[in-house]
Formats: structure tokens, C-alpha cells, sequence
């Protein structure tokens, strides 16, 4: 069974929706859409893809660039995210990455 992932901004208005499959991340279920989300190394080490998870429910291995600062600010990387539910993630309209540029993994 799929579920819906909506992409929202800053004031929760919809950018985009798209289906994503069980055990598909979040990114390559919005690439399949034809979604563009930003997106770098793929394999959750570069915060590129960063996003705001705003509703759902979601997995995200360890061992990935996150921080518990960020984590607990709700960022989460779509590229090694799956979901278990509807879910919304914030997202930057702009197509940049949600990530503190001081916390970036190139300037820590
Ligand atoms: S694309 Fe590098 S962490 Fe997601």
C-alpha cells in the first residue's frame, strides 16, 4: 500500500504531492513523480536533501549526518527516509536544504 507525501513551506502551503511505495525513500518517490527536491550524496551523509517532517509516520536508519540537535528539530533526510503513514514534509520552495548553514557537515 502506498501513502500520500505532500511537500509543504514554511506556512504549511502545498508544493507537491506524490505516492510513496513501502521501503521507497521519500526522494526517490518524489523523483518518480517527476518532484524536484534538492539532493546530493543519496545516501543520508551531506544534509542536502534536509526537509522538516510535519505529519506521519517515517524511518530513518542511524548512521546518517544528523545531529540529535537536528533531529530534534524534526529535520529528517528524504534521500534514506521511508514512510509508514501520510506524511508531510517542509520542504525550502526555493529548492535549498532546510539545514542551518552553520551545521552543514562541510562547516562543523
Ligand atoms: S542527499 Fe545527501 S543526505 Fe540526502
Amino acid at each position: 500500500m502506498t501513502h500520500l507525501v505532500l511537500l509543504v513551506d514554511d506556512a504549511d502551503r502545498p508544493l507537491a504531492r506524490f505516492r510513496c511505495a513501502p521501503g521507497q525513500t521519500v526522494l526517490d518517490a518524489a523523483v518518480a513523480a517527476g518532484v524536484v527536491m534538492p539532493a546530493g550524496c543519496r545516501h543520508g551523509a551531506c544534509r542536502t536533501c534536509t526537509a522538516r517532517l510535519r505529519a506521519g509516520r517515517i524511518h530513518m536508519p542511524d548512521g546518517t549526518a544528523m545531529t540529535p540537535e537536528l533531529l530534534a528539530d524534526h529535520l529528517v533526510l528524504p534521500c534514506v527516509t521511508t514512510v509508514s503513514s501520510d506524511a508531510a514534509f517542509q520542504v525550502d520552495p526555493d529548492g535549498g536544504p532546510l539545514t542551518p548553514e552553520l551545521v552543514r557537515p562541510w562547516t562543523d
